[in-house]
């Protein structure tokens, strides 16, 4: 970073932290294609608007389609992936808000990673915990009969791994729970660790 020299703002984080009455961190899901992380985390975010939290969703929609669509499904490009999405979440959470957070960010060492650059005092991990038998047999976007029929490389969990987390802060199985339940459950606990003013 030669001849960049941080500027200090006039109005920080605890400024905005302050004002919303809340404080701010990334909430990041991570689960298989079709595992109902984007459907989980939608729900979720809805439910902390409507308390009046600020937050904001970051996903495949709104940061593959501009931001990283000059990205692919290799291992590298995964990473830078996984590294831009760290880098806006963190802006996020200094704007004050709850980010919510859905990618597959298949990788433990990318995991660590994107919580390295997040902070992780402000990084609360979520696995949705759905087999992939299950995942393949709902196949909502038709993506596993491609990558089964060889149409896609490295689909994760076919020909590309997914490492599941060893200590997510929650995990949902959503073949064992219904929606609404995980939704309660996992706005608790973010509510439990927001401190609302
Ligand atoms: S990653 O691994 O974290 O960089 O992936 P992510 O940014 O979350 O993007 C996942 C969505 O991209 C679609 N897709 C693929 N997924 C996995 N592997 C391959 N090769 C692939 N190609 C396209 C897929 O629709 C994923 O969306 P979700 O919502 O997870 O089903």
């Amino acid at each position: 970073m030669n001849n960049i020299v941080p500027h200090t703002f006039h109005v920080d984080r605890e400024d905005r932290n302050m004002q919303n009455e809340h404080t701010s961190f990334v909430v990041w899901f991570t689960g298989l294609s079709g595992s109902g992380k984007s459907t989980l985390a939608n729900m979720v975010e809805r439910e902390l608007f409507e308390s009046g939290i600020h937050t904001f969703s970051l996903d495949g929609d709104n940061v593959r389609g501009g931001l990283n669509n000059n990205l692919g499904f290799s291992r590298e490009d995964r990473k830078e992936n996984l590294r831009r999405i760290a880098e806006v979440a963190k802006l996020f959470v200094n704007s004050g808000s709850v980010v919510i957070a859905s990618f597959i960010s298949p990788l433990a060492s990318d995991r660590t990673f994107v919580k390295e650059i997040i902070g992780k005092e402000d990084f609360i991990e979520i696995f949705i915990n759905t087999p992939l038998e299950i995942c393949e047999k709902r196949d909502v976007k038709g993506l596993y009969k491609k990558a089964r029929a060889g149409e896609i490389k490295n689909f994760t969990g076919i020909d590309a791994p997914y490492e599941a987390p060893g200590s997510p802060e929650l995990e949902v199985k959503t073949n064992l729970e219904e929606a609404e339940a995980s939704v309660k459950r996992i706005v608790e606990y973010l509510k439990s660790k927001l401190e609302i003013t």
